[in-house]
């Protein structure tokens, strides 16, 4: 089982219509591919986790390079794991499109901000570590409950 970690940057504006345009096309082939993960969206980036065979893995990290919709996109990690850490999500949405919540305000404290904007990590460890964050904020909203 691998793991691979990556962040990009959006070429337009985002908002939760464009997270679930790609997560909803996105369900169908990540199941199939026995793909699971998680999918961070901030107005401007995207850091994705994606979890699964060598292959798939790699398969759809290439087919995710050729999109347009995004683009400068650096590779975290791409580490041999044991076992996930998002089993049973398929691709989890998350959205921090509120720049000026409470929430995200105590986070651009913790990862930093640059142009106003949350800070994307580019290391493996802090990169997990600030999905977890998000993960247990209890009332920050998740694609699936949009
Ligand atoms: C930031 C981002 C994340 C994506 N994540 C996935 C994904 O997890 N799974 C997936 O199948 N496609 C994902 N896509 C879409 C793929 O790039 C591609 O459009 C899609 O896999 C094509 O599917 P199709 O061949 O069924 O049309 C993502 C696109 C972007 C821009």
């Amino acid at each position: 089982m691998y793991r691979l970690i990556y962040k990009s940057e959006s070429v337009d504006i985002l908002d939760w219509e464009q997270v679930r345009d790609i997560l909803n096309h996105s369900e169908q082939n990540n199941e199939h591919a026995g793909i699971t993960g998680t999918l961070l969206a901030t107005e401007h980036h995207f850091l994705q986790v994606i979890e699964g065979k060598y292959e798939e893995v790699n398969k759809l990290f290439m087919t995710i390079t050729h999109d347009l919709r995004h683009t400068n996109i650096q590779l975290i990690s791409f580490d041999l794991i044991d076992s996930r850490l998002f089993a049973g999500w398929g691709m989890k949405g998350l959205g921090l499109f509120d720049v000026n919540s409470e929430q995200v305000q105590a986070l651009k404290q913790k990862y930093g901000s640059r142009l106003g904007e949350l800070e994307l990590p580019l290391e493996n460890w802090q990169a997990l570590s600030l999905i977890n964050d998000l993960n247990m904020m209890k009332d920050l909203p998740d694609w699936k409950r949009h």
